[in-house]
């Protein structure tokens, strides 16, 4: 089998670091104090067993520390119930998103009525609920870990029941009304979108509106005006009873999943002030994992999407696909749809042909407003792996990027400057894989200019993962003031 020049970013990273000072090339901007925060899949592998998809191997937390022109470097493991679990039983005893836990025939009827725990995995987002710094993955139970040690300090408990199988590792923050808002999806005979919020502080979710749904939509992400919700279902859908049971039987999550074009893609768009579904409107299908933001424009919704033709990116997103570079059918591309309030079709309209995957905005300034540079990751060269940071202008369509020789950058979080007057203001942090060197460095790029300021390479290639925040003061106590998205 041949294999992608980048597939050792998709290779078991064992090695646990603790307070590592990086060798720094470059200045930092003096005001960049505080800790970046990430996740990753980065075990994949247990005993004799492998996970299958790059959404799967088991969770590694990852703290960049900023002070004073340095950066303290600190890894570990999340010490999640599916670690835990794995390493008792030297097994894969979790199912997850594209891998159900394999067993012997025999240890398949001995335990065929034994309920087995959802994945509590968090190798997804990292976000903070309450006072609690939290990694998450798409079932509710987020894991919670001190960010200073990197220590997990065990299953987050939320102060309330709320009903619900599946969520999404993007909650939203409002700061206005300082308040989490995010959903649920809960499966049964009678399957519901339920969408909560929190209030800041608490750890009690309060059911906003619920949609009821007879064949629920895989959805990664949503997007959230000033005024309204929306939900977005691509027609990636499920028997809700499949997964009503997925405890017990052998088909992974994501397996359970049907691509119907014929649907087209469904907006649901949800009063912010009452909860009432104000309208219901669809357009060409599409799939898309991130939303980059969503604000009222001329009496309709604009939606910005990093879209892809279908879902078969998730398809080639299994490890055996990956590492080999298998080329992808479709590459995606940064879409904008208009929603309207009223009436029943949705236009697309593309803003650029870059890919923007993972897009990351001024989240606290332009989140649910009108807003102009969406920075992401994007695909130039092999159609199949990031091996670019763009900055696109949605105003204009103009790009800035970076890329490097052999490198491949994962997701770009902005950092906003204090008191900063434009939009663009602040640095990038991105973690990029330099496949010849076989390091991985933390890129800080400034972001008007998108030019690199600084880099400092990590003591061990550090797996492809997903996502991470940045987090202003760390020396504090935490709350949700302090995660800077
Ligand atoms: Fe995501």
């Amino acid at each position: 089998m041949s294999l992608a020049p980048y597939h050792i970013g998709l290779e078991t990273l064992n090695q646990e670091v603790a307070e590592a000072n990086l060798a720094l090339q470059g200045v930092l901007p003096s005001w960049l104090t505080g800790m970046l925060l990430r996740t990753g899949p980065a075990k994949f592998e247990v005993g004799e067993q492998s996970y299958r998809h790059w959404f799967d191997g088991l969770a590694m937390l990852y703290q960049f520390w900023f002070k004073e022109n340095q950066i303290r470097y600190t890894n570990r493991f999340l010490q999640s119930g599916s670690y835990l679990d794995a390493l008792e039983t030297g097994r894969i005893y979790r199912g997850e998103f594209g891998t159900s836990p394999q067993r012997s025939l025999l240890t398949q009827l001995l335990t065929m009525f034994i309920d087995r725990p959802l994945t509590d995995n968090g190798n997804v987002n990292v976000t903070a609920i309450a006072d609690q710094v939290v990694a998450v993955t798409e079932t509710p139970t987020p894991v919670a870990f001190d960010p200073t040690t990197l220590q997990t300090l065990g299953n987050f408990e939320y102060a309330d029941d709320l009903a619900g199988q599946v969520t999404t590792a993007h909650p939203h923050f409002d700061f206005k009304r300082n308040q989490i808002i995010s959903y649920q999806i809960q499966f049964g005979r009678r399957s519901a979108y339920a969408i909560y919020s929190i209030e800041a502080g608490t750890k009690q979710r309060s059911l906003f509106t619920q949609i009821p749904v007879q064949q629920p939509a895989y959805m990664h992400s949503f997007p959230i005006s000033e005024k309204y919700i929306i939900l977005v279902e691509c027609p990636l859908t499920v028997n809700p009873l499949r997964l009503a049971t997925i405890r017990f039987h052998k088909t992974p999550f994501i397996e359970n999943y049907r691509w119907h074009p014929e649907q087209g893609t469904r907006f649901h768009i949800i009063d912010r002030e009452n909860g009432n579904l104000v309208n219901t409107c669809e357009g060409d299908p599409f799939f898309a994992f991130h939303y980059v933001n969503a604000f009222e424009q001329d009496g309709s919704l604009v939606v910005d999407a990093s879209s892809y033709p279908d879902a078969s990116i998730i398809h080639d997103f299994y490890l055996e696909n990956l590492r080999s570079g298998t080329e992808t059918s479709h590459k995606g591309q940064l879409n904008r749809y208009y929603v309207p309030l009223q009436g029943k079709s949705v236009r697309a309209e593309p803003l650029s042909d870059a890919l923007v995957e993972f897009p990351r905005i001024h989240y606290k300034r332009c989140n649910g407003q009108p807003y102009q540079f969406v920075y992401g990751g994007n695909s130039q060269q092999s159609h199949n792996f990031i091996d670019q940071l763009v900055k696109v202008d949605v105003k204009t369509g103009a790009i800035k990027s970076w890329q490097q020789q052999s490198c491949y950058p994962g997701e770009p979080v902005f950092v906003a400057a204090p008191n900063a007057s434009a939009e663009d203001e602040g640095v990038i942090l991105s973690l990029v894989l330099d496949a010849s060197q076989r390091k991985t460095f933390l890129l800080v790029l400034e972001a008007q200019s998108f030019e690199e300021i600084a880099r400092a390479e990590v003591p061990h290639i550090i797996p492809f993962g997903f996502h991470g925040q940045f987090f202003e003061d760390i020396t504090e106590p935490m709350s949700n003031h302090h995660l800077h998205r």
